[in-house]
């Protein structure tokens, strides 16, 4: 009766140790251009939440913790930031203008607790939303795109007549 748990274990431990050496597929890393923050290319409060609930899933800003490189974590992790990434890419962001839809999906997945991924907030309990946090994304969403530009030219024109 003594014997079956250890020989359990001794299995186990060859099975766990065994994965180390089944390459991925293709490594998500990060790419050589990773691109800028959220909190530098959006509304600054919008981008300081997504980039701490949803950087590492869905841009090249990934980091990836010590547990993330061992097989069978590494694989989950893998697949969830390559499925992510290909679903929404902020690092893409700086180079194209964010479009409503994009926005409204963001403020659709965060509304519904489908995002950021239950498991993800289980372990990085700072990225869970708060209903602030929500609304605040919901609100930077529902601008229109006609009044997002006129906002950035404003912007501009407070700073050139505010340097003079
Ligand atoms: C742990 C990784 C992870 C985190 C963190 C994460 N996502 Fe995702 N996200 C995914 C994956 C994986 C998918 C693709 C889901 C699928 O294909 O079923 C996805 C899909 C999406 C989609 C596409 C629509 C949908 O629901 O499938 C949106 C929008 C999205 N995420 C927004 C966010 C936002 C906003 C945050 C931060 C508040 C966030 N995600 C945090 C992994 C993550």
């Amino acid at each position: 009766m003594r014997r079956i748990p250890k020989q359990t274990a001794l299995i186990l431990g060859c099975l766990i140790l065994g994965m180390q050496f089944i390459p991925i597929a293709k490594r998500s890393e990060n790419g050589k251009a990773p691109g800028r923050h959220m909190q530098e290319t959006i509304d600054p409060q919008v981008g300081a939440i997504l980039d701490r609930s949803c950087e590492d899933c869905h841009s090249n800003h990934t980091r990836w913790p010590w547990y993330s490189h061992v097989a069978p974590i590494s694989w989950l992790l893998n697949r969830d930031v390559t499925k992510g990434r290909n679903k929404l890419d902020f690092s893409e962001w700086s180079r194209e203008p964010v479009s409503a839809n994009a926005r409204m999906e963001i403020c659709d997945a965060v509304s519904g607790g489908s995002m950021p991924l239950r498991g993800y907030t289980l372990l990085h309990g700072d990225a869970k939303l708060s209903e602030q946090d929500v609304n605040l994304i919901c609100d930077w969403a529902s601008v229109t795109e006609a009044q997002a530009s006129a906002a950035s030219s404003n912007a501009i024109l407070t700073k050139t007549t505010g340097d003079r």
